[in-house]
């Protein structure tokens, strides 16, 4: 996709961090921008802040963990703008506990929000797109937490729908090549935003909001056996652009995160040497 001005983007989770950076460089490129958010204070800013550059903006509450809520956002987005030309699934959260202490409703919850809230935005978004003929793109946030195992321990929730996402995304880039819909999964590390304070918005049917004291050294995200700088929100929203006009399917942040992933890759195929013969 290279025509971004008078198109329409639609971000979950656009209230903050790697959302709002997003809306804002979308805006930029003279888009107007829907905000999804169960925060809509947050939402309000980020709306704020789009305006700012000429173009208009609607929040809308939103809760990815649901079907229906999913449909009222592609209806706003429909009704208001005609359309939607770049689907943001964004929105996610981690909590960080054993897998041997993790509630059913934290599994509920992370997984809700960081897969199910893809799968609901496919769902909901996709036909009408597909539909409008008008061509696209899809930016999933994953993280490098979809490309390697965790490097600390109390992730796997967050593990286990963030690989999803990466394979719900390369598998999705096959379906929509002949929509010219193009795919791109977001695989950051360490970026500025409120991610570690994620149980703020943890709602009431997944155990309420939850602020459990986190250790700042465990608030890295996996795949970090060396230290990582923390990117700017606007930094990763520069590669994002890039990768819709480039249609790139995999968009990383931290060179020092390759290691990581070439040891998870080196693994698997020294499996294959203990194949028998
Ligand atoms: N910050 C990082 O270091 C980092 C690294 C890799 C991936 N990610 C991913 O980036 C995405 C954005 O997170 P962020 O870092 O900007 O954190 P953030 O907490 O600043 O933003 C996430 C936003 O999602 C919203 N949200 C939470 N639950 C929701 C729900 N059920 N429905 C709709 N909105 C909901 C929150 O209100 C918040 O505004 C997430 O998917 C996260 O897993 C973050």
């Amino acid at each position: 996709m290279e025509e971004f001005r008078g198109r329409t983007a639609v971000i979950t989770g656009g209230g903050g961090g790697i959302g709002r950076g997003m809306a804002v460089a979308f805006a930029q490129e003279g888009m107007n921008v829907v905000i999804g958010e169960i925060d809509m204070d947050a939402a309000a800013g980020t709306v704020a802040a789009v305006e700012e550059h000429g173009v208009r903006a609607i929040a809308v509450k939103n809760d990815v963990t649901s079907r229906a809520s999913m449909e009222e956002l592609a209806d706003a987005a429909y009704n208001t703008f005609g359309g939607c030309h770049v689907l943001c699934n964004n929105a996610g959260v981690v909590t960080f506990k054993l897998a041997q202490d993790m509630t059913e409703a934290d599994w509920d919850w992370v997984v809700g929000v960081d897969l199910y809230g893809v799968i609901y935005g496919i769902q909901a978004f996709l036909p009408r797109m597909v539909a409008a003929g008008e061509g696209g793109h899809i930016v999933n946030t994953a993280s490098i937490a979809g490309l390697v195992a965790p490097a600390t321990p109390g992730i796997s929730s967050y593990s286990t729908a963030k690989y999803g996402v990466v394979g719900i995304s390369e598998a999705l880039a096959l379906d929509l090549a002949p929509h010219n819909i193009g795919v791109s999964v977001l695989c950051p590390g360490g970026v500025r935003s409120r991610i570690v304070e994620a149980g703020r918005n943890r709602p009431d049917e997944y155990g309420g909001p939850e602020i459990a004291p986190i250790d700042p050294l465990r608030s890295t995200l996996p795949g970090e056996s060396v230290p990582q700088e923390m990117l700017e929100p606007e930094d990763l929203a520069a590669k994002v652009l890039r990768s819709i006009r480039e249609n790139n399917l995999y968009v990383v942040s931290h060179p020092e995160t390759q290691p990581a992933v070439e040891a998870r890759f080196q693994a698997i195929l020294d499996a294959y040497d203990r194949i028998p013969s």
